[in-house]
């Protein structure tokens, strides 16, 4: 299909089936205006989100990479009112814009932002209660580092969603040089090979483009 063809049907799907919701569009607007790169997730793919943490009564949620916090009022929007979401930011400038985006969402007081390098900040977690759910969408050479952390943070049942595993196609180039399609694969292997792990991914074509999440379940 034509990139307009496509365009076409991820704004009728998210029209129809997402919404439009001032608070997220906001929060996209402002991620935009403090000039942070556009590169959260289509709106169906938060919905996506949102609806996984419901379906997997997800109390505490695990975000790596929180941007302008897009993704993570999603996932915040899907957990009770008691729930968690700890969301690691390496950027204290996006930390900023996340915390105004969450607080003006209302869902401010359900979020913890730890601020720092997530191969630093994940193993502060341990000894907690385990994550329910996790979402990794930062670094991309880190995603082997993240799924691991994934695991040893989580429990048996536990799901885990890695974004970008699609990146135009070039997922399936095995002499790539791109060190970030190198970690998406390099993560995509760990999932097929880890017995801690059993997975699966699906491209996806949306207003972000030619992309794609895996979605793994803690065994
Ligand atoms: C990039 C990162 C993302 O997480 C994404 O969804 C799209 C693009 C990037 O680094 O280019
Ligand atoms: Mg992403």
């Amino acid at each position: 299909p034509t990139a307009a063809a496509w365009q076409r049907v991820d704004r009728y799907l998210a029209d129809t089936l997402v919404g439009h919701d001032d608070t997220l569009e906001q929060a996209v607007a402002d991620q935009n205006a403090a000039g942070m790169p556009a590169i959260e997730i289509a709106p169906v793919n938060g919905k996506l989100l949102h609806l996984l943490a419901r379906m997997t009564g997800a109390r505490r949620v695990l975000e790596v990479g929180t941007l302008g916090a897009y993704s993570t009022i999603w996932l915040a929007r899907g957990i009770p009112a008691d729930g968690r979401v700890v969301t690691i930011e390496a950027e204290p400038a996006n930390a900023a814009v996340a915390r105004a985006n969450l607080d003006r969402a209302g869902v401010g007081e359900r979020v913890d932002i730890l601020l720092g390098r997530a191969a630093e900040v994940l193993p502060t977690l341990e000894g907690q209660e385990p994550f329910d759910l996790v979402f990794i969408d930062a670094d991309k050479e880190s995603n082997t580092i993240y799924l691991d952390w994934a695991a040893r943070l989580g429990r048996p049942g536990t799901v885990v969603v890695v974004d970008n595993i699609g990146r135009d196609g070039r997922v399936a180039d095995r002499d790539t040089t791109d060190p970030q399609v190198i970690g998406v694969r390099q993560g995509l292997e760990m999932l097929a090979d880890d017995p801690r792990f059993d997975a699966t991914a699906i491209q996806t074509l949306d207003a972000k483009g030619w992309d794609g999440i895996a979605i793994a379940l803690v065994v």
